[in-house]
This record gives structure tokens, C-alpha cells and sequence, in this order.
């Protein structure tokens, strides 16, 4: 299968050396950023796992024209880029691809919709840990389940598809299933992140740490309670309590630094707009209070602003 992982961040750099590692398959990455596009094709990549280190050669292209025998489309970038990479790609949108979009939050699912209906989509909603040290140097930070699936019904030719990119998943070490309700999934996760990737980067602590911190464990519950609220507002299927989840998750993965924490500390743009941000946006809608998720979300973007006027 040839495929292409749309973004070489943590997860898109994961999959790719995970699924080149793994596998028998044709795998290339797709960068709009020709400078790290040439650092990567030139030193290639570094891969830690369970205390190996791997170093693999894996192309990475720019011109989204290149990739037009792609069968399977892994979109990793970050929430805000969806739309600009989803815009790079109309006119070369590979006519037999299938494309798998890996977001946090829910904010990808406004341009994913918006796609010609030619153009075959999914959503894959994922566990696996991923922490990356630098371009190309990515640590597997933790394994974990990946889902996949589609919003809408889709053709028997579809569900092939998402079936042996399920099955491709699985040979290459990174266990995965279709499941028919990844919406309710992607709300399953978001409620996750909305209780520790925010508090976590304010914190400025690993995931584990939010259950010491007597008043960092009170926001993340209060965190998830308006979300649920939110959530269940919108007709989505939640876990029986997604409060005890969220604390799992933060046991799971006590060592883990959040994405929104690695984005902090490189001073980089965080997806608070697709996570808290995005419940206090759909609670004004259906009128519900988000007060927790709405000083969260201004914590963050404050900080954010730093990071601007420290560029500028
Ligand atoms: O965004 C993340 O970092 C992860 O989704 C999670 C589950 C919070 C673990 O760090």
C-alpha cells in the first residue's frame, strides 16, 4: 500500500517509522515546509521504542502533486492547519485514496465535510503517545488503541479501504479496529484532552501530576462535567463516567507531557480553540455555562499571545 502521512510532527512522524518499520509498505511523508523538508530527507529520522533507537530514511515531499498514487492519506497535522492542508491538496487529491484525519478536538470536522464528495475521508481517533525531541526525532511515548471510522455511510469500496488501512495498522505493530461510531470516539477523546492537555501546559507538569495538584485535579473534573453536559447536549454517547476516565488517563499516562504542553514549551500555537475552546463555543450555542473551560481557554490563549510578542 502506498502511503502518505500529510505533516511530520509527533504522530505523523510516529506512524511513518512505525508503518515503515512494521510493514512491507510504500511510505513518503508530506511537508509545506521545504526547509524542514530538506533537513528530514537529509538526516533522516530517529526513532526511539522501548528503548531502541532506529535510524530510518523516509522521503518527504512538498508538492502535494507527488502524491498523486497515494492510496492511504494519514492527515497528522495540528487542528488549525487542517483547512490550509486540505486547500494545498484540491487538484491533486489522489483518485484512489482513502484520507484518515487524526486530530484532537473537533474542529477538523467543519473542512472534512466541506470536501468535494469525491473525495473519500474517515476519522481515526487514537492512544498511542508520541513525543517529539526535535524534526525527525520522535519517541513512542506510550502504545496505545487506534479507531477508525467514517461519519457518514460510506460505499462497500470505502469500507474496504478503512479495512486495510486497519489491517496495515495492525501488521505494523500499532494495534487498531473500525468501529462504527467514531464520532461519539472523537467526543470520547476531546473530553480527555479538555481535562488535562490545558491544565497540564498551565501547569506546566506531565499528566500524572494533575491528580497531586489538589487544585489542578478540581478544574480538570469541573473541566470535563461542563463538557459532558455539552456533550450530551449534542446527542453523543459518552463513556459511563467520563470523569473517572479522564483520571485513568492521567494514571495511564502519568509520564506523558500533553501535546498542548510540548506545544508550550516550544512556544508554538496550541489547539485550545479545538478543545476547551470548542466547548465554550458549542456551549454558547446551545446555551450551557462553560466557566471552567472559558478560563482555560483565555489561560492559554494569554499565553499564546506571549509567545507572539516574543517573535515580533
Ligand atoms: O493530547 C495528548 O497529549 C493526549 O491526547 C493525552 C491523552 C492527553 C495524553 O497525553
Amino acid at each position: 500500500m502506498h502511503i502518505v502521512i500529510v505533516g511530520p510532527g509527533a504522530l505523523g512522524s510516529l506512524f511513518a517509522a512505525r508503518l515503515r518499520l512494521g510493514g512491507a509498505h510504500d511510505v513518503c511523508l508530506l511537508d509545506h515546509d521545504p526547509e524542514r523538508a530538506a533537513l528530514l530527507n537529509e538526516q533522516g529520522f530517529l526513532f526511539e521504542e522501548d528503548g531502541t533507537s532506529h535510524r530510518l530514511a523516509l522521503p518527504v515531499v512538498t508538492e502535494p502533486a507527488e502524491i498523486a498514487d497515494a492510496e492511504l492519506l494519514l492527515l497528522c497535522v495540528k487542528s488549525a492547519a487542517v483547512t490550509a492542508a486540505l486547500a494545498r491538496m484540491r487538484g491533486h487529491w489522489p483518485p484512489r485514496a482513502l484520507l484518515l484525519a487524526f486530530q484532537n478536538g473537533i474542529a477538523h470536522l467543519d473542512p472534512l465535510a466541506a470536501l468535494p464528495a469525491a473525495c473519500t475521508w474517515g476519522l481515526g481517533v487514537t492512544t498511542e503517545g508520541a513525543n517529539l525531541r526535535a524534526p525527525g526525532q520522535v519517541r513512542h511515548g506510550g502504545h496505545g488503541l487506534t479507531r477508525l471510522g467514517f461519519v457518514t455511510p460510506r460505499s462497500d469500496q470505502a469500507r474496504q479501504q478503512l479495512a486495510a488501512a486497519s489491517a496495515a495498522f495492525n501488521a505494523a505493530g500499532l494495534p487498531a479496529e473500525v468501529v462504527p461510531d467514531i464520532r461519539d470516539r472523537l467526543w470520547q477523546k476531546l473530553l480527555v484532552n479538555v481535562g488535562i492537555n490545558a491544565l497540564t501546559a498551565l501547569h506546566d507538569c506531565p499528566n500524572g501530576m494533575l491528580l497531586e495538584l489538589p487544585d489542578a485535579r478540581e478544574r480538570l473534573i469541573a473541566a470535563v462535567q461542563e463538557a459532558a453536559a455539552v456533550a450530551a447536549a449534542e446527542g453523543v454517547a459518552l463513556a459511563a463516567d467520563p470523569v473517572a476516565m479522564t483520571l485513568q488517563v492521567c494514571r495511564d499516562t502519568a509520564a506523558n507531557l500533553s501535546s498542548m504542553l510540548q506545544d508550550v514549551r516550544r512556544r508554538r500555537p496550541t489547539e485550545i480553540a479545538a478543545i476547551n475552546g470548542a466547548i465554550v463555543a458549542i456551549g454558547e450555542r446551545l446555551g450551557l455555562a462553560t466557566p471552567v473551560n472559558r478560563e482555560l481557554t483565555a489561560a492559554i490563549k494569554a499565553l499564546e499571545q506571549g509567545f507572539t510578542r516574543d517573535f515580533s
